[in-house]
């Protein structure tokens, strides 16, 4: 019967359509645990809770600086933007320095924050440095 090869090619088809479905469910499971890979090798960085808990609160989350924080310190914004300021050109440990003994009203943080959390840190604002593309 023609009727019954019209079926089973109507048939062939979905079976086709399926298969290409369950191929784009594959991708998209394969790109979704990647980007879990990604995530898992990039994003938990010990300094940026350090950061937010001890920084942000004068440079900001993104180490730009908050102005309203500037005119509190009574500082030129630009002094507290550590993606524009000397923080860019400082050297890891010129930056350990600067944050363990202080420098004007920048506080220091000897005795609160350990050497090992001092580094952390530093490695997180190389990477808000980075995302506003100075380093
Ligand atoms: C109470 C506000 C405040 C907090 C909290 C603070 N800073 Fe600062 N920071 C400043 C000010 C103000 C300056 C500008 C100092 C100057 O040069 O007069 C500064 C400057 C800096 C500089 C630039 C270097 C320099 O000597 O100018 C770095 C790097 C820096 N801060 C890192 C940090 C890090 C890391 C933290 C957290 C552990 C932190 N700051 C917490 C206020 C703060």
């Amino acid at each position: 019967m023609t009727t019954g090869k019209k079926v089973s090619a109507d048939g062939n088809k979905q079976t086709l359509r399926v298969l290409a479905g369950e191929a784009l469910i594959g991708g998209a499971l394969a790109l979704f645990l990647a980007s879990f890979a990604f995530a898992a090798d990039t994003l938990p960085q010990p300094g940026q809770k350090i950061f937010l808990a001890k920084c942000a609160q004068c440079h900001g989350k993104d180490g730009k600086g908050l102005p309203n924080m500037a005119k509190v310190l009574k500082v030129d914004p630009a002094m507290i933007n550590l993606t524009q300021n000397a923080a860019v050109t400082m050297t890891d440990d010129q930056i350990a320095t600067t944050v363990t003994n202080g420098n004007k009203k920048m506080p220091k943080f000897k005795g609160k924050l350990t050497a090992d959390q001092i580094q952390d840190t530093i490695k997180y604002l190389r990477t808000l440095q980075s995302a506003a593309g100075v380093k």
